[in-house]
């Protein structure tokens, strides 16, 4: 079970390395309109003259979710251990009698790894996009450079398709074909959902009743914030960074709902023992308590949106 999702995990990130690291795939090639004013923008230049800089971006999507996570899973351990309600099933279901392995250590672990898995995802999902359409940047022409009277456009609209079209550098040509799904876009959004969900169900009221909410508006601010930006330097269309965030807020969702189940619900436990202890009323007395007290607990447990709040 491991082996399999260690296989999957691997052949994701290899995916990830073919499309961001090598040129295996290249983009569609779309022809444009003769000086189209929705693709004449002005050329931002590389990406790491733009406001929000890829570093500072994948520092915060790859740093906060570790920090903000451990650090969440470190307070829910010191404030709840002693009630033992959160881990102790967990103990028993995943566990079994085979290790044992610190409860808040193996939460945080796969929180985490759920996450870098739909950050690959997202990834891949961006890629793929961008090379099936292939659609233009809006300063694509002001980087294609074509030569409009070789090809036969100075007064009329034309559509040009020949793929020898452009006289530029044919790198500033390549970035300007991958726009649609904004990268930047998907990959603010996605940490941004699964983190405000971690936070929205897993901080509860711990830090009084705003805390959660707050930090969770902010992050999704601060990534819708990051879309816009893409916008106002003219490196995307609105329908880019539209795409964009839907599918990364699309795969958060996805992911946390049904993959990482602690958001929603606690692990479902087998009913039958306290059905039987309710079928059975002329049981001894020693079996009814016995029962009670577990489907209590449970009840406890599974109470639903919530993975803290044990009291
Ligand atoms: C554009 O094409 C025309 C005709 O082929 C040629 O005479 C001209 O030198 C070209 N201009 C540039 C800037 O390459």
């Amino acid at each position: 079970m491991l082996y399999f999702q260690v296989v999957i995990l691997a052949a994701t990130v290899m995916l990830v390395y073919y499309c961001e690291f090598t040129d295996t795939f290249s983009p569609a090639e779309q022809g444009f309109i003769c000086r189209d004013p929705t693709l004449s923008k002005p050329d931002p230049g590389p990406e790491q003259y733009s406001g929000i800089q890829p570093v500072i971006l994948y520092s915060v999507v790859g740093g906060l979710p570790v920090v903000l996570i451990s650090g969440v899973e470190v307070v829910i351990f010191l404030l709840h251990y002693n009630l033992n309600n959160l881990y102790d099933q967990e103990k028993a279901v995943v566990m079994g009698d085979c290790c044992y392995v610190n409860p808040m250590v193996r939460r945080t672990f796969r929180f985490l790894g759920v996450y870098v898995f739909g950050l690959f995802t997202t990834d891949i999902f961006v890629n793929a996009g961008q090379l099936v359409t292939g659609s233009l940047a809006p300063y694509f022409l002001s980087v294609c450079r074509p030569n409009y009277t070789a090809l036969g456009c100075q007064n009329t609209a034309r559509f040009v398709s020949q793929s020898d079209a452009c006289t530029g550098n044919p790198d500033d040509i390549m970035r300007a074909r991958k726009t649609f799904p904004s990268k930047e876009a998907a990959l603010s959004v996605y940490p941004a959902v699964y983190l405000a969900m971690y936070v929205m169900s897993c901080v509860g009221s711990t830090g009084g009743r705003l805390a959660g909410p707050l930090l969770s508006l902010s992050l999704v601010s601060l990534a819708v914030l990051t879309g816009i930006n893409r916008v106002a330097e003219y490196r995307n269309h609105w329908s880019d960074v539209i795409a964009g965030q839907a599918v990364g807020a699309a795969i958060a969702v996805f992911l946390v709902v049904f993959v990482v189940q602690y958001f929603k619900k606690r692990p479902s436990v087998p009913q039958s023992p306290s059905d039987a202890g309710t079928a059975d009323t002329d049981e001894d007395s020693p079996q009814i308590n016995h029962t009670v007290e577990t489907s209590d607990k449970y009840a406890v447990a599974q109470t639903p949106g919530s993975c803290t709040e044990v009291t």
